[in-house]
């Protein structure tokens, strides 16, 4: 196991209670929600103070959020980066003010800021394997042939990223698997929906969707049944998160697959950062493990689903 050099690193003293910045990229789906709303519920049972701040999906405003945390002189700060390389120099000057910062659900750029280093660790999921476990299913359900519309996440970050990058390492050793196209929708419904239109206007011959997060695929599912088509019929839908309306959407037959996308960090995040408190080797990635969602077992996990 590597594990963060803690002698690099601000120290963090031992303290019963801290007061924690964190900074969150946006609050515009159930799966920021569900995320916030576990590092609220942590802090709260374990009498914390968290100083929250929301950037409202812009990389320029979250950097400001960074640096009012840092004059604020919270005890640490916990940083949900929207975009990897604008929000990468912040967490130096943070370093550098003598505050520890742990990285959570989206990265920032490795050739910048490195955990063990500049920051204690990233805390989250695999990316790069929910789209290769997308494109899986996706290779299974349509039997190797599709025309693909891929419904990209905001350009520059991590999930959008690496989901492309699993998806289309594995998707390559099927010849019959083409993306006729890609674009963003930027991780939210409205836009999914907008793309979708458009490119479905351009592309009429699409039988599959990947869409890189749960909104964008029900955008996708409004925009299809809009022109006449059939979701889950003649277009298959995979997606990422595994929010309870697409686990419903499963059920209707509509989508096909959620790959899990776990927003619950709070336990973890917190529990981190007292084992770094406590001078605990803290590894440099914690990566949660994922679920995989479809017909077979989206019932069974409905009432847990935010
Ligand atoms: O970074 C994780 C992604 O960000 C989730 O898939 C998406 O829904 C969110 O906005």
């Amino acid at each position: 196991l590597v594990t963060a050099g803690a002698q690099e690193l601000p120290k963090l003293a031992v303290k019963d209670k801290y007061r924690i910045g964190f900074s969150q990229t946006e609050s515009d789906n159930p799966w920021r929600l569900a995320f916030s709303k576990s590092m609220q519920d942590e802090a709260k049972r374990l009498g914390w103070t968290l100083v929250e701040t929301n950037a409202g999906g812009s990389a320029a405003k979250q950097v400001a959020d960074v640096r009012s945390l840092i004059a604020q002189r919270v005890d640490a700060i916990f940083i949900s980066p929207r975009e990897e390389k604008p929000l990468a120099p912040v967490v130096l000057e943070a370093k550098k003010a003598g505050i520890p910062v742990i990285i959570i659900d989206r990265n920032v750029d490795d050739s910048i800021a490195k955990a063990g280093r500049d920051y204690i660790t990233f805390i989250g999921s695999d990316f790069v394997e929910e789209g290769k476990r997308a494109a899986e299913w996706l290779v299974k359900a349509t039997k190797q042939n599709a025309k693909i519309i891929e419904l990209e996440g905001s350009t520059g970050s991590s999930p959008a990223n690496d989901r492309k990058n699993g998806f289309h390492t594995y998707i390559k050793k099927f010849p019959g698997m083409q993306v006729i196209a890609a674009q963003t929708g930027n991780f939210t419904r409205d836009e999914g929906r907008k793309v979708m239109e458009t490119l479905l206007q351009a592309h009429p011959e699409v039988t599959a969707v990947f869409a890189h997060n749960d909104e964008m695929a029900i955008g996708a599912i409004t925009a299809l049944e809009a022109a006449g088509r059939k979701p889950g019929k003649d277009v298959i839908i995979v997606s990422i998160d595994g929010q309870k309306e697409a686990l419903n959407l499963i059920l209707q037959g509509k989508l096909g697959a959620t790959v899990e996308c776990n927003p619950r960090f709070g336990v973890k995040a917190f529990q981190t950062l007292k084992d770094f408190a406590a001078g605990k080797k803290i590894p440099l990635k914690v990566i949660n493990p994922d679920k995989f969602y479809d017909k077979n077992n989206a019932k069974k996990y409905l009432a847990d689903a935010y």
